[in-house]
């Protein structure tokens, strides 16, 4: 029998550190990229374009983002908070949307799920790093999160992975989509990373 998305979260999350934390971030994106065909990828944190060169560099469609701006021989890319690119592209346009944060991924998942709809049966992907497990063990809750699963910003310390796990779950079920497969690892460095991909289908 099959487990559940959440049991799968938690059981088959892989621990790397620093040195290997690209190869598991590559490793996350190439499932997303065997999901989605075409593949049509919204990248977020552009950064040095290291998941450009290793996952992304067949896409079909491709649009990255930065706030950092791009120089002459540079690949183009758009140049501002990501936010607003989220909230003014045609989102219908992506099928994979890459959120390597170094913080929270929150707002940005929370915009997706308010303006992307999904065709029945139709495959996408989320590929995130979520760097918020130290906030949410203190209890401080990204609002966009709290928002997402239902409780509030301001919570007694708790187990910040499981919140992590809820809120993808929580991102499918207001996004009308079925998780077909969950793929986590966990980065140990001073802050801890929680890098997951998420590959499922509208219904
Ligand atoms: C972890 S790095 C991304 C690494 C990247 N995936 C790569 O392959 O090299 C995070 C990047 O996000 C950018 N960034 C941070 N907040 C952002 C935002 N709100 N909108 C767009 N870019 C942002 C930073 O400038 C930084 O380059």
């Amino acid at each position: 029998m099959k487990s559940s998305p959440l049991a799968t979260l938690k059981n088959n999350t892989q621990r790397f550190n620093a040195k290997h934390a690209v190869d598991a971030k590559t490793t996350l994106r190439l499932k997303a990229a065997a999901w989605c065909q075409p593949l049509n990828v919204f990248e977020g944190f552009y950064g040095s374009g290291e998941m450009r060169k290793r996952a992304w560099s067949n896409a079909d469609y491709w649009v990255g983002c930065d706030t950092e701006p791009w120089k002459a021989g540079q690949e183009p890319r758009l140049v501002g908070d990501n936010r607003i690119a989220l909230r003014s592209l045609d989102l219908g346009r992506f099928n994979v949307f890459d959120l390597d944060a170094f913080g929270s991924p929150w707002d940005q998942l929370l915009i997706i799920s308010e303006r992307r709809q999904w065709d029945m049966g139709e495959h996408g992907s989320i590929v995130i790093t979520d760097g918020t497990s130290m906030n949410l063990r203190l209890g401080s809750v990204p609002k966009s999160l709290a928002q997402l699963v239902g409780v509030s910003s301001r919570r007694s310390s708790g187990n910040g992975l499981e919140l992590q796990s809820q809120g993808l779950l929580a991102w499918c079920e207001v996004s009308h989509v079925r998780p077909v497969d969950i793929f986590s690892a966990r980065g140990d460095t001073c802050a801890v990373m929680k890098y997951s991909c998420v590959n499922f289908e509208g219904l």
